[in-house]
């Protein structure tokens, strides 16, 4: 017998024993383990975890588990004993304490697709030098300077090749969008391995490329996984968002309305400049289109719940924690809770206004020349009239997560909020839709259309 075909015949009794010995743990007394039951052996919950339900919900396994144990619960999820948390303070917590009480920890079959270099995947010092490179080129300078202009481009590409009166799939025209740059990332690749062969990268722009090449040892293959992961990272999250924001939209006209009104008074101004591009300024003045991807994210919850897992015993709230236990921070759950989002179920973009108003307001203000990531901050951390309760109950940064937290932040945030942005601005500008059949978005857990979201469009001239 081979060690491999041993190894074989080892392996369900090597995880039976890896699951009565957490099931020993789960039933230890000293420990104060948050309620919950552990389910099934080996599959646990993961079944009703993963049923399909309506992305604009949290699903009737989180509604039945955080009715019954509260925000913070056990489970055994994805083969693993696990700690599930729908608990803003929670989620930061973790997130907070990534590389020290915790880490990311994402099945297998990621790092199976991505490679083993995948950001998604690295933890520790390989990780950070990965993040470092992504951030450089994703940096605010490069969205600017070179990123906008690219967005823009291959949005109009889209959007001119739409026909009228012909019923198509919103959610391919999204993906097809994210294709196009995409395509063009990869010629540029092509492009530079041929100058490199001839010796004519002297002067080379500074790209994810370049940059690699230039300012660090990574291998080929670490490379490789590194763009790979950017690719998977920021493909379906981006097309998926705006497809949601096209569908929250056509069922909330006025909201379309101020949304045209914000950039008919964008390209007016520019009517009097003889540049026809967007350029940073105008996406500056894009406030009210800011709440609606804010509403859209919140609301369609593109990532649901991130992957952890305990680095050591930890406590938090009266609860242990074990040591080696999934922890699943879903951030779903946060932005959809009637305790901190009034009506969370709404599409409602004005409930991210109020502070931005209030900053005009504000006298101590007025003359301080913001950035608008510096009002997305007020807005985010600040006071949120459209919310419920209290004054910064709703939007602070703890209950509004859609691009993660901490060491792991999104590091295409800026990126994905531009796109949606800048097609939003095409879309609204050019075109009217409504849906060509009834669809609706779902989680299975990650955010879909059965149906591609079919709509029929009219252009505006017509
Ligand atoms: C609306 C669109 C997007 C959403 C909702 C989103 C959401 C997220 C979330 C929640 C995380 C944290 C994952 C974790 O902590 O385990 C993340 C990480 C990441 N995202 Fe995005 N993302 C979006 C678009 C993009 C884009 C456009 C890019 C790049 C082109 C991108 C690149 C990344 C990368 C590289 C990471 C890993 C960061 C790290 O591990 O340090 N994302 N994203």
């Amino acid at each position: 017998m081979s060690d491999s075909e041993f190894f074989l015949l080892l392996l369900p009794f090597l995880s039976a024993l890896y699951w009565i010995l957490n099931l020993c743990r789960s039933r230890n007394p000293s420990l104060n383990l948050p309620p919950g039951k552990m389910g099934l052996p080996f599959i646990g919950e993961t079944i009703g975890y993963l049923k399909p339900y309506s992305a604009t919900t949290i699903g009737e396994f989180m509604e039945h588990h955080v009715s019954r144990y509260g925000k913070i619960f056990k489970s055994n999820l994805f083969g693993e004993p696990t700690i599930v948390s729908a608990d803003a303070g929670f989620n930061k917590f973790i997130l907070q304490n990534e590389g020290r009480l915790f880490e990311c920890s994402y099945p297998r079959s990621i790092g199976g697709i991505l490679g083993k270099w995948s950001m998604l995947v690295l933890v520790g010092d390989m990780h950070r030098d990965m993040r470092v490179i992504s951030l450089n080129f994703l940096s605010h300078a490069r969205l600017r300077t070179h990123l906008l202009n690219e967005v823009e481009k291959h949005a109009l590409l889209v959007l001119r090749s739409w026909r009228e009166n012909c019923p198509f799939s919103a959610q391919d025209e999204a993906k097809r969008s994210r294709a196009t740059i995409l395509k063009f990332i990869e010629e540029k690749m092509n492009e530079r391995l041929e100058r490199m062969k001839s010796d004519e990268n002297e002067n080379e722009e500074d790209d994810l490329l370049s940059w690699v090449l230039k300012h660090s040892n990574l291998s080929t293959e670490q490379i490789l996984d590194l763009i790979l992961s950017l690719l998977f990272a920021g493909h379906e999250t981006s097309s998926v968002s705006i497809s949601l924001a096209i569908f929250f939209l056509q069922d909330c006209p006025s909201a379309l309305e101020k949304l045209q009104e914000e950039h008919l008074m964008i390209t007016r101004a520019k009517e009097q400049s003889a540049e026809k591009e967007l350029n940073w300024e105008d996406y500056k003045k894009m406030e009210f289109t800011q709440c609606v991807i804010n509403e859209t994210l919140r609301l369609g919850n593109v990532v649901r719940f991130l992957h952890r897992k305990a680095l050591k015993d930890v406590h938090y709230e009266g609860y242990d924690i074990p040591c080696g236990w999934k922890v699943l921070p879903v951030i779903a759950a946060v932005h959809l809770d009637a305790s901190l989002f009034e009506q969370p179920h709404l599409f409602n973009p004005w409930r991210w206004q109020q502070p931005i108003v209030d900053w005009i307001r504000n006298k101590r203000f007025r003359d301080h020349p913001m950035t608008l990531d510096m009002r997305m901050l007020v807005l985010v951390n600040g006071s949120n009239r459209g919310g419920v309760s209290s004054s910064s109950a709703s939007t602070s940064s703890n209950n509004f997560m859609p691009f993660g937290g901490g060491l792991r932040l999104c590091a295409g945030s800026e990126l994905a909020k531009l796109e949606m942005a800048i097609f939003l601005h095409h879309l609204v500008l050019n075109f009217t839709w409504e849906l060509a059949d009834s669809d609706q978005a779902f989680a299975y857990p990650f955010v879909d259309f059965p149906k591609g979201l079919p709509i029929q469009v009219r252009p505006f001239h017509s």
